[in-house]
C-alpha cells in the first residue's frame, strides 16, 4: 500500500561538489525534492542535530567534519522515503558499502580515506525525520501527507 513520506537528507561537506551527480541519483530513485538549503553548520548546531551521538567515542571527529564545510540539507518525500533513503545511502561505514552494497551512495561518494566519511545522512525514523526536518526547516509549514491506512504523517 501506498505510504508517501516525508525525510530529510543531508548532503556532508565533502560531498557537496558532487551535487549534480547526487541529485540524478535522487531523480531517478523516483524522489520529489521538495526543498534544498545549502549551510554551514556552527558547533553547537551540529551538536544539537546529532544529540543522540553526544556519549559517543566518535562525537568530536563527527562534530569536526559536519563543520568542515557547507552541508546540502534537502527534504525529499516519496513513497516509504525514509527507508527508501536509507537504502540508497548503503551501510554507514564507508568500507562496509562498498562490500556490501557497491552501487550505494555511500559506496560511491564516500571517502576511501576515512570510514566516517560517508557522504550523506538520512532519517532513521518518522520521529526522526520531524525533528529534522524542523531543524534545517523551523519556517516551512508542510502540509500532512496520508498514509495508506488514511492516518496522518508529517
Ligand atoms: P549513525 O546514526 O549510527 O549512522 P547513520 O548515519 O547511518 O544513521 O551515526 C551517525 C554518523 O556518525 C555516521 O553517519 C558516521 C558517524 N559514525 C562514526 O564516525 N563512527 C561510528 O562508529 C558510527 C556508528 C557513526
Ligand atoms: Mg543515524
Amino acid at each position: 500500500m501506498e505510504k508517501i513520506q516525508r525525510t530529510l537528507a543531508m548532503v556532508k561537506p565533502d560531498a557537496v561538489d558532487r551535487w549534480p551527480e547526487i541529485e540524478k541519483i535522487i531523480l531517478e530513485e523516483g524522489f520529489t525534492i521538495v526543498e534544498r538549503r545549502q549551510v554551514r553548520l556552527m558547533r553547537a548546531e551540529a551538536e544539537e542535530f546529532y544529540a543522540e551521538h553526544r556519549d559517543k567515542p566518535f562525537f568530536p571527529d563527527l562534530l569536526q567534519y559536519i563543520t568542515s564545510g557547507d552541508v546540502l540539507a534537502l527534504i525529499l518525500a516519496g513513497e516509504d522515503a525514509i527507508g527508501h533513503w536509507r537504502r540508497v545511502l548503503g551501510p554507514t561505514r564507508v568500507s562496509e558499502a562498498r562490500q556490501e552494497a557497491p552501487g550505494s551512495l555511500r559506496a560511491r561518494f564516500g571517502s576511501p580515506h576515512n570510514d566516517s566519511h560517508n557522504a550523506a545522512h538520512g532519517s532513521d525514523s518518522v520521529n526522526s525525520a520531524h525533528r529534522e526536518i524542523k531543524f534545517f526547516f523551523p519556517d516551512l509549514t508542510l502540509e500532512p501527507v496520508l498514509t495508506g491506512e488514511g492516518a496522518k504523517e508529517y
